[in-house]
């Protein structure tokens, strides 16, 4: 819900995922600073004003020298919580097609529920096979704010790794590039497999490179979607571990 007018200048980050992977949760620790407050599955958006905690430098912000009195004026922007139910997406897929100063995108997972056996690993995998699919699109969709994203970053953040059963960073990446992969061709409806040459109109519903076997995130540079996976966790544990989603943030404002 953005509130009075100016907000939606602010450079936004907007945080997507599926449902329980933590994203109110990390909404109100980057708010609060401190803890995360107790949450319930979202119904509808929220976006809050955030300042970069201190310590970290805007990008912009870089080459001030460190006695600029404006370094001390934290940088702000706006975080965009959406709803993870599958039927509340539509939330998060307008946001990207028609983004306000959008700086970058946090796709936040739960690594505890991504090994091979589970429903989560699949779920997981076709909301975000749906979400970089309509980025890699976004230069034929209507809105003019989403052609003029040049480049969009977008941050697999790997979440409750205080959990022990939550996969590593680096499996997470690489069990979602395989789940994908496996997307893609079910949604082709496997006339990739069949030899038939695949149709204009396919070739635009196909994820990533054309004619490859497996999808790699890298695969997507090419449409200009920078992809990063990176571990932390927002409760549990020894409390928030959050640092270089921080880092990530500061570098994209
Ligand atoms: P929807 O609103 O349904 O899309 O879900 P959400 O992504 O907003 O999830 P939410 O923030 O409500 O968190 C779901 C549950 O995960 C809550 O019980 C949180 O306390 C818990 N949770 C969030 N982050 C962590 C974490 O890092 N570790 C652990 N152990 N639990 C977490
Ligand atoms: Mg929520």
């Amino acid at each position: 819900v953005f509130r009075a007018s100016g907000l939606t200048t602010l450079p936004s980050i907007l945080l997507i995922g599926p449902s329980g992977s933590g994203k109110t949760s990390l909404l109100t620790l980057f708010e609060r600073r401190t803890q995360p407050a107790q949450t319930h599955t979202s119904q509808s958006p929220i976006s809050v004003e955030c300042d970069l905690p201190v310590g970290t430098t805007a990008n912009s912000d870089k080459y001030r020298s460190v006695n600029d009195p404006t370094n001390l004026v934290h940088k702000r922007f706006l975080l965009i919580d959406t709803p993870g139910h599958g039927k509340l997406r539509h939330h998060a897929l307008d946001t990207l097609t028609n983004p306000q100063n959008l700086r970058g995108i946090i796709f936040l997972v739960d690594s505890a529920t991504l090994s091979a056996s589970d429903e989560g690993l699949r779920q997981t995998a076709d909301y975000l096979h749906d979400v970089l699919l309509t980025l890699q699109k976004r230069t034929e969709s209507s809105s003019k704010a989403a052609k003029n994203l040049k480049e969009i970053p977008l941050l697999i953040a790997a979440n409750k790794m205080d959990l022990f059963t939550a996969l590593p960073a680096a499996l997470v990446k690489s069990s979602l590039e395989a789940e994908i992969s496996k997307v893609r061709v079910s949604r082709s409806k496997g006339l990739l497999d069949s030899g038939i040459g695949m149709e204009d109109e396919e070739k635009d519903e196909w994820l990533g490179e054309v004619g490859s076997k497996e999808f790699k995130f890298t695969q997507m540079e090419e449409f200009d979607v920078l992809i990063e996976v990176v571990g932390g966790n927002v409760s549990g544990g020894e409390g928030p571990v959050t640092e270089k989603w921080w880092k990530w943030i500061s570098e994209r404002l």
